[in-house]
C-alpha cells in the first residue's frame, strides 16, 4: 500500500523541522516524509540544509561539527560549505580538484515565527502569514517541539475538529461545551486559512464559564490555527491566537510544536500564558497515540457527520495535492 509520506508533492511544501534556539553551533538531525537531513548554521547564520548523508561513505554527517559555517564529517574529515559545496577532503593534497559528485544539494529553508521551515524540494509559496507577528499590540509565545508517536493526518484532522473537546478535553475547557456542535460552514479565512467560525461556551483555566468566539482553519498541508478572542470573562478583550504545526517524520510519526500569539498585557510568564494550550496538547496526544496509521485520504473509508466538514474538506485538499501533477 503506498504511503502518504512517499508522494513527490509534498516535498514542495515547507515544513517546521526546529525552533530557531534549537540551532546554534552544533549540527541537528532530523528526519521529514521518511529523510534524514541534517542541519546547521552558515558562516552568516543562516540555516543550512543538506542530507544527513556524506557522499564518501555514507556516515551521518550530523555527527559532525561546525567551524566557521561549515560541516565536517565526523568519519575522514570532509567538509561542505553553505551552499553544500564540499570546500575540503584532507586526504588529497592541494590543488587536486574535489569530484563534482561530493557536493551535497543545500535545500532550502528560512526561519519566520521562531521555527526553523525545510522543504525538500522546490517549494510552489511561502509558509502560512500570521499578521499578528507584526503586530505590535500581540507577543508571540513558542512552546518547543515534541515527537508525537501519531500519523500527521491523525492530527490535522483533530485540530481541525470541536466535537471531541466534551470527550478528550474534560480535563481542561471541555465541561461547559455542550454536545452538539454548531452549523460549520466552510469558509476563506483569510489569504491562507480555509475553515469556520463559530461561537462557544467553556470553562476557562479556574473553571468558570465563558462565551469565545472562535474560528479554525487549515492551511496546507498540515498546518492549523484557532483563533480565539474572550468575549466574556475576566480576559474580554483578549485575542489568542494559536498555530499548530504538524510535520510528517515518517508513517505513524509526528513533529509537534504551536506558537501562540497574544494582545495581553505581557504579564503573564510566557510559560504560564501557554500553560493551558500545553495541557490540551497533551490530551490530544494521548488520544491520538491510540489510533493507528494514516487516516484513510478516502473520505469513504471512515464516517463522517455535519461536524466534520473542515477536516472533509482538508482532506479532499490533500487529496488532490498529493494525486496532481508529479503523483506516482
Ligand atoms: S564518510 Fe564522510 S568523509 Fe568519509
Ligand atoms: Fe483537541
Amino acid at each position: 500500500m503506498s504511503r502518504l509520506i512517499d508522494a513527490p508533492a509534498l516535498r514542495d511544501h515547507w515544513y517546521v523541522v526546529a525552533e530557531s534556539t534549537d540551532l546554534a553551533d552544533a549540527p541537528l538531525a532530523i528526519t521529514l516524509l521518511g529523510s534524514r537531513f541534517v542541519l546547521w548554521r552558515g558562516p552568516a547564520g543562516a540555516v543550512v540544509a543538506t542530507a544527513d548523508r556524506c557522499p564518501h561513505r555514507e556516515a551521518p554527517l550530523s555527527d559532525g561539527r561546525v567551524h566557521d559555517g561549515c560541516l565536517t564529517c565526523p568519519y575522514h574529515g570532509w567538509t561542505f560549505g553553505s551552499a553544500g559545496e564540499c570546500v575540503r577532503v584532507p586526504s588529497t593534497a592541494e590543488g587536486v580538484p574535489i569530484p563534482p559528485a561530493a557536493h551535497l544539494e543545500a535545500l532550502p529553508t528560512l526561519e519566520r515565527y521562531g521555527l526553523v521551515w525545510l522543504c525538500p524540494g522546490t517549494p510552489t509559496g511561502e509558509p502560512c502569514v500570521i499578521g499578528e507577528e507584526d503586530d505590535p499590540a500581540f507577543r508571540r509565545i513558542n512552546a518547543g517541539l515534541q515527537v508525537w508517536q501519531t500519523d500527521v493526518t491523525r492530527m490535522v484532522d483533530n485540530f481541525l475538529d470541536v466535537t471531541h473537546f466534551p470527550f478528550v478535553h474534560v480535563g481542561t475547557f471541555g465541561t461547559e461545551q455542550p454536545m452538539a456542535a454548531p452549523a460549520v460552514d466552510i469558509e476563506q479565512l483569510d489569504a491562507d486559512f480555509t475553515g469556520y467560525r463559530y461561537e462557544v461556551d467553556v470553562s476557562d483555566a479556574a473553571g468558570r464559564p465563558v462565551h469565545r468566539a472562535m474560528s479554525t482553519g487549515f492551511s496546507m498541508p498540515f498546518t492549523v490555527r484557532s483563533t480565539i478572542r474572550h468575549v466574556t470573562g475576566a480576559e474580554a478583550g483578549l485575542d489568542h491566537v494559536l498555530v499548530l504545526c504538524s510535520t510528517p517524520v515518517d508513517t505513524g510519526r509526528s513533529l509537534f510544536t504551536f506558537v501562540v500569539w497574544r494582545n495581553d498585557d505581557h504579564a503573564t510568564a510566557p510559560e504560564e500564558a501557554i500553560a493551558f494550550d500545553r495541557a490540551i496538547g497533551e490530551e490530544d496526544r494521548r488520544m491520538l497515540e491510540r489510533l493507528d496509521g494514516e487516516l484513510p485520504l478516502d473520505a469513504r473509508r471512515t464516517v463522517s457527520v455535519q461536524a466534520d466538514r473542515a477536516s472533509l474538506e482538508w482532506r479532499r485538499r490533500l487529496r488532490a495535492l498529493v494525486s496532481g501533477p508529479g503523483a506516482g
